[in-house]
């Protein structure tokens, strides 16, 4: 007996998420491509593995480029345009008594629809069947992916759900009151790597502009100091918070929920910032290498508290990716631990690296 799955990662990672899957099956059966024509974002595999012992191992392992991963159904080669024979697979998938949600991702497919109108239609069709749909908390989520002439038709409990796939819609419209398209990988990562927010109550974030990332945390009741010589977005911030500038002499009021300093980090003594610490995250999404970054963070690590977290972007300038995480990592090993990598699903040509200050 053998199983089917589609996974889903970035196009430029998605040879190493292939590597990843192979090396985590290496020892439980294996596994075989099957492959997906002309895709470059997906593929599919066979193994003998079942969901049930494949998605311990898949949130053991945490692996760095693969972003979700669900069992395949149905795979209808040259579906029809009015999506008819899609409709009568999903009322075979679709379990009475269990509420389901559908998520389509069009990859390439020369249907002109939008895949929250297919939703609609293929959602609509069920539901006029005697199943119930629920968009919040669904008993089953269904996912149609349109690849040129295929569609292939996943579904999943929530007890097996990795990643929400509504996330791969990354076209997803920013929201109005949002400040910029990265909050996504900050929402990301603390999902990602469980964070409870709730626990950072004061933040650095180095690399702050145009201010996503510190608008994320304000909105979990953090109060943050955000550094970069470029200005933020105070109309949006604002807001959520008072917002007080300054820069690197640091004279500030007392009172704000968002401090920006506006000035290169290259320029400001750590120790100003000693009387609002011990901070209990650092933050950084700065457009440099990850070398420079790190050496940055190291300067600000004696802000953090024992066990503060520390969140890092990690530019992918060239080929090197490795290179690039074992370069950050190891500048920052003297005083950071229980490191994690992974490629978010908003994060471009970069990574998200997670660690924690160590005790003593
Ligand atoms: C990708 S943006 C950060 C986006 C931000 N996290 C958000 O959510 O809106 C990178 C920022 O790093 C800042 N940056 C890069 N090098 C810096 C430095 N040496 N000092 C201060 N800011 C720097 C840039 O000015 C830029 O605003």
């Amino acid at each position: 007996m053998t199983y089917r799955y589609i996974i889903f990662a970035d196009r430029r990672f998605i040879d190493k998420a292939w590597l990843e899957i192979r090396l985590m099956l290496l020892r439980s059966g294996g596994c075989k491509m099957v492959p997906i024509p002309e895709c470059e974002v997906a593929l599919a595999f066979e193994t003998p593995l079942e969901p049930a012992r494949l998605f311990p191992l898949f949130e053991e392992k945490q692996l760095k480029y693969v972003d979700a991963i669900m069992p395949i159904r149905d795979w209808i080669a040259n579906y029809k345009i009015d999506m008819s024979d899609i409709e009568a697979s999903l009322a075979g998938i679709a379990e009475r008594g269990k509420s389901f949600k559908i998520e389509v991702r069009r990859i390439d497919t020369d249907v002109g629809l939008s895949a929250k109108t297919i939703e609609v239609q293929l959602g609509r069709k069920l539901e006029a069947g005697g199943f119930t749909a629920d968009l919040k908390s669904p008993q089953m989520r269904i996912l149609v992916a349109l690849i040129w002439n295929n569609a292939i038709i996943a579904a999943d409990e929530p007890r097996y759900y990795n990643t929400n796939i509504d996330k791969f819609r990354l076209f997803n419209p920013v929201a109005k009151e949002s400040v910029s398209r990265a909050e996504f990988k900050l929402i990301e990562a603390l999902e990602y790597f469980r964070i409870d927010p709730k626990g950072m109550a004061r933040c650095i974030d180095l690399g702050a502009a145009p201010g996503g990332w510190s608008a994320v945390m304000m909105r979990n009741g953090s109060r943050v100091v955000a550094i970069d010589n470029a200005a933020l977005d105070y109309e949006k911030l604002s807001k959520l918070g008072k917002v007080e500038i300054t820069d690197a002499a640091i004279n500030a009021p007392e009172r704000w929920d968002l401090l920006h300093v506006k000035t290169n980090v290259r320029d400001l003594d750590p120790a100003k910032l000693d009387r609002f610490g011990p901070f209990d995250a650092i933050l950084v999404d700065m457009n440099i290498e990850s070398d420079k970054c790190a050496m940055f963070v190291d300067r600000f690590t004696q802000l953090l508290r024992a066990g503060g977290v520390l969140i890092l972007t990690i530019k992918l300038v060239d080929e090197r990716i490795e290179t690039h995480i074992d370069k950050a990592q190891g500048l920052l090993t003297p005083y950071f631990e229980n490191f994690k990598v992974k490629k978010l699903p908003h994060n471009r040509m970069e990574l998200t690296m997670y660690a924690t200050k160590r005790h003593g």
